[in-house]
């Protein structure tokens, strides 16, 4: 049997990007500083129209742009006056027909745009009746921000909306964690250096924990987030794209279907989430948010732990938590071995480690055991670590995923398979309502509450906690 990939016709760029939520949150943090990227890289050459409802006209969007680079890495204003005369901008309601018509005509020659939906997903339905009805779908890619739906149910529904209008191969739905280097990274890494493969399964694995702290709170977004929380904001997606990272099999092949078969099968092997092994809190003060309702039972922490079926997986608990309002910033990974044996040892050996971060900076880390420097010191566990910081040719991860998509490269974007798969693991444990304990913010979430025979005991020595913010702060053994 060949092992050739077959052969692939040649995706169509897309001509055009209509952006929908153009005046919102997105579109001014991530979106406008990611399209005058794409410019300044020679990557986007076509018409960008932005969609609202805000009583705006161009001119106002174009201030609204050049604000949000200047607040966001800067203007380059060869860049910017390039992407400023490509901007157009349509004003109305997804309600109405005639806004979709306006489209249509800003289009102009456009056959094969790009319709990217910054919105809530309440309005995809709506918005995807009318893109069909005025003509914009047609030669169309749709690209749909997270959170893919709300729960299992609503994301079904979502896709066979889109299904219903566009192939799987048009639709991408964005996962930006997917284009941050360092969680691609960890793919190349494993699959690129022969000693990690042995040692890459449970026979020597004895735990894996992600954990994705932000020392933020919800930014004034406490509208979304108090309809979301952190499952739905970045458990389920982010979080679980790294884990996926982290278990999957070698693709047989490079091509994106590969890959994503890959990482959809590690999601099919982890049974539905018990609310048993769920810890939910709430940092005090959330409910004073604006948009947060008096009596809100949102989560803005969550840790949990879950089981991969699978033959290289079996019995290795992996526990994932994230957290707003946590002591720092950091995304890591610390995939733990099982213990060294203790013959001939005058001591228990501290046991391995390999450590991924992947924000702030790339990092990777091998924790080893060394003997103390005189007799009778202690064994004490180092870290041979290599770090890159972020470079400025580093593709941002929202100009990674708009080009590719605009290409039509569906490898960083969650498939319909995988985003319900995801939901189901998470969807009875959303359903349990589960108690919301609350921490105070600037700690490392609730105290009580947590599970004692499933999380509590098998952080490493000093906890979890302590293993991300001493690595944070620098506080680093060398040889
Ligand atoms: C977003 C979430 O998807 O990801 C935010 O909605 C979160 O709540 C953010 O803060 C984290 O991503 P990044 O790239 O900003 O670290």
């Amino acid at each position: 049997m060949s092992t050739q990939a077959p052969t692939v016709r040649p995706a169509v760029p897309s001509d055009a990007l209509v952006f929908f939520g153009a005046t919102g949150d997105l579109a001014y943090k991530k979106i406008f500083p990611a399209l005058q990227a794409m410019v300044k890289r020679g990557e986007l050459n076509v018409p960008v129209i932005g969609v609202a409802k805000a009583g705006w006209n161009l001119d106002q969007l174009k201030a609204r742009a050049q604000d949000s680079l200047e607040k966001h890495g800067g203007v380059d204003q060869n860049a910017w006056q390039k992407l400023s005369s490509l901007l157009r901008y349509v004003d109305g309601d997804y309600a109405d027909d005639s806004t979709f018509a306006e489209v249509r005509k800003q289009l102009g020659p456009a056959q094969h745009p790009a319709n990217y939906l910054a919105i809530p997903p309440s309005l995809f339905e709506e918005v995807v009746a009318k893109l069909v009805k005025s003509g914009c779908a047609r030669g169309a890619r749709m690209i749909v921000e997270k959170p893919f739906g709300h729960d299992l149910a609503s994301a079904q529904h979502l896709n066979r909306v889109l299904l219903a209008a566009f192939p799987e191969s048009a639709i991408f739905r964005i996962d930006h964690y997917l284009a941050k280097a360092p969680v691609h990274n960890i793919v190349s890494f494993r699959f690129s250096n022969s000693f990690i493969e042995p040692l890459w399964n449970r026979d020597h694995i004895e735990s894996v924990q992600i954990t994705m702290a932000e020392n933020f709170g919800i930014q004034g977004r406490g509208a979304f987030y108090d309809q979301n929380g952190a499952v739905r904001d970045v458990m389920e997606n982010h979080v679980f794209q790294v884990m996926c990272n982290l278990a999957m099999e070698c693709p047989a092949r490079r091509d994106s279907e590969s890959i994503r078969d890959e990482k959809v099968k590690v999601l099919k092997a982890i049974p539905s989430i018990e609310p048993c092994n769920v810890l939910r809190g709430q940092f005090t003060g959330y409910r004073n948010e604006k948009g947060v309702a008096p009596d809100s039972t949102v989560e803005t922490y969550a840790a949990m732990r879950l089981e991969i079926k699978s033959w290289r997986w079996d019995g290795v608990p992996f526990y994932l938590r994230a957290g707003k309002d946590l002591p720092t910033t950091c995304t890591e990974v610390i995939a733990k071995m099982r213990k060294p044996p203790q013959a001939n040892m005058t001591e228990p050996a501290p046991q391995n480690y390999l450590r991924f971060r992947i924000l702030p900076e790339m990092e990777i880390a091998l924790a080893v055991s060394i003997a103390g420097s005189g007799e009778g010191t202690p064994r004490s566990l180092i870290e041979l670590e290599a770090c890159r910081a972020p470079r400025p040719q580093d593709m941002d991860a929202y100009e990674r995923v708009l080009s590719d998509a605009m290409e039509g490269d569906s490898t960083l974007f969650a498939r319909q398979d995988y985003v319900e798969e995801a939901w189901r693991i998470v969807d009875p444990m959303l359903k349990a309502q589960t108690p919301v304990y609350s921490y105070q913010p600037g700690t490392w979430g609730p105290t009580e509450g947590v599970p004692p025979e499933t999380m509590a005991n098998v952080t490493p020595p000093g906890g979890w906690q302590e293993a991300v913010s001493s690595a944070q702060a620098g506080s680093r053994t060398s040889l």
